[in-house]
C-alpha cells in the first residue's frame, strides 16, 4: 500500500524575539515564574506581519528544498487559528503567491492540534489515490488574539509557521495515526469570538472579550496529559512497539510539565522528546512543525528513525502521528 512520507520540512517565524524580562516590563511575572510553570524563556512575535507572511514563506522553503514545480501541487492545506480573513483560506493565498495553479486548497481549524489534523486528511487524500502531494503547514500570529494585559495568558504564546511537502511513497511515511475531539470540552480553551451585531439588533460590540484567547489552564493541563498519555499507549501498542523503538517524540510545546508527566507517566526518557518551548513559546498548530523542521535541519533524523508527532489543543482535540522517517 501507498504510504506519505515527508519529503521537505521548512519553518519561518518573526525576528523579534521577546524575553521573559521584556514581559515583565508589561505585566506583573517574571522570568522566574515563566520558565519554572513552563519552560519559556524567549518567544518571537511579529512586528506586524499577517499570519500568511510566514506561511507563504515556509510554502516557498518547501517547494525549493523538495525541488517541486508549483503547477505539480495537486493540493494545500493550512491549519491556523489566526487566518488573515475569514475568507479567503490562507492556503487560498499560498496557492496565489506560489503559483500552484493546478491545486485544491483550504484551511482546517484544529488550534494546537491542527498540524496533525492537516497531516493526516492530505494523508488520506493520498491513500486514496486522489492526489500525489500535498503541502501542509501550520501558521498563527497568536500576537493579534492575545490579551497583553492578561499575566496568566500572554506569557505562553509565539508567532511562526512550519510544515512539510509530503507525497506517495511505497515504502517509509505516515504509518498509524490517532485522531481525536473532544468538543463537549470546547469551554475551557477559547479565542476569537466574534459576536452577532448586525443592522436589525441592538449588538454593537464588535470586539467581545472572549476574541481574546481565554484559557482554563489547570483543565487543559489535565486533558493534555491524559489524552496525549492514552492515545501514545494506543498508537504503541497497536504497532507492538515500545518507547524504545520511537527515535524522537514530537509533541506539541505548549508547557514542559505536560512533557515532564508524559515521559514519566510513559516510561520513556525526557531526553527523547524534542522541545524547542524555551525560544518558540507555543505558537499552537505551528509548534510540531517548526520542532520537526529543527530536528530534520539539524540532522538527527535518519531514513528508517521512527519519530511520533503529538498534539493537543482548543476544541479540544488531539492527534498523534507514528512516522518513519
Ligand atoms: N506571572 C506571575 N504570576 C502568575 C502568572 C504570570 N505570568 N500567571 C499566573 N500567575 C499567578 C496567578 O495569578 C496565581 O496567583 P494567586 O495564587 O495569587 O491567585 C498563581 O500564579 C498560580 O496561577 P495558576 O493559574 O494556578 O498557575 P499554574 O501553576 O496552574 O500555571 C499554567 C499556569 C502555566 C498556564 C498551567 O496551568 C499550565 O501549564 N496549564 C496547561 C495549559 C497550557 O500549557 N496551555 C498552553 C496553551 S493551550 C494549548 O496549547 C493547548
Amino acid at each position: 500500500m501507498d504510504r506519505t512520507r515527508v519529503i521537505a520540512t521548512a519553518a519561518a517565524y518573526p525576528e523579534q524575539v521577546i524575553t521573559n524580562d521584556d514581559l515583565a516590563k508589561i505585566v506583573d511575572t517574571s522570568d522566574e515564574w515563566i520558565t519554572q510553570r513552563t519552560g519559556i524563556k524567549e518567544r518571537r512575535i511579529s512586528a506586524g506581519e499577517n499570519t500568511s507572511v510566514y506561511v507563504i514563506d515556509v510554502a516557498k522553503k518547501l517547494l525549493d528544498r523538495a525541488s517541486v514545480a508549483a503547477e505539480d501541487i495537486d493540493l494545500i492545506i493550512v491549519a491556523s487559528v489566526t487566518a488573515d480573513y475569514g475568507t479567503p483560506s490562507l492556503a487560498c493565498m499560498v496557492q496565489k503567491e506560489i503559483g500552484a495553479v493546478n491545486a485544491i486548497a483550504f484551511d482546517i481549524v484544529a488550534a494546537c492540534s491542527g498540524f496533525m489534523y492537516a497531516l493526516t486528511t492530505a494523508d488520506k487524500y493520498i491513500k486514496s489515490g486522489t492526489y500525489r502531494n500535498a503541502i501542509v503547514i501550520g501558521g498563527e500570529t497568536l500576537s493579534k488574539i492575545v490579551d497583553w494585559t492578561d499575566r496568566s495568558t500572554c506569557v505562553l504564546f509565539g508567532d511562526g509557521a512550519g510544515g512539510a511537502y509530503v507525497e506517495e511513497s511505497k515504502d517509509a511515511g505516515l504509518i498509524r495515526e490517532i485522531i481525536g475531539s473532544a468538543g463537549e470540552s470546547y469551554e475551557i480553551l477559547t479565542e476569537g469570538y466574534t459576536n452577532c451585531a448586525n443592522a436589525f439588533n441592538d449588538l454593537q460590540d464588535y470586539t467581545d472579550p472572549k476574541w481574546y484567547v481565554y484559557m482554563n489552564g489547570r483543565e487543559v493541563f489535565k486533558f493534555a496529559t491524559k489524552k496525549v498519555i492514552k492515545s501514545l499507549k494506543e498508537l504503541l501498542e497497536a504497532e507492538g512497539l515500545t518507547g524504545e523503538d520511537i527515535k524522537y517524540f514530537v509533541p506539541h510545546q505548549a508547557n514542559i510539565r505536560i512533557v515532564e508527566v508524559i515521559a514519566k507517566k510513559l516510561d520513556i526518557p525526557f531526553e527523547k522528546f524534542y522541545m524547542n518551548m524555551e525560544r518558540f513559546g507555543n505558537t499552537s498548530s505551528a509548534s510540531i512543525p517548526i520542532a520537526l523542521n529543527e530536528l530534520n535541519e539539524k540532522g538527527l533524523l535518519e531514513r528508517g528513525d521512527r519519530i511520533v508527532l503529538a498534539g493537543f489543543g482548543g476544541g479540544m482535540t488531539w492527534g498523534t502521528v507514528l512516522i518513519e522517517w
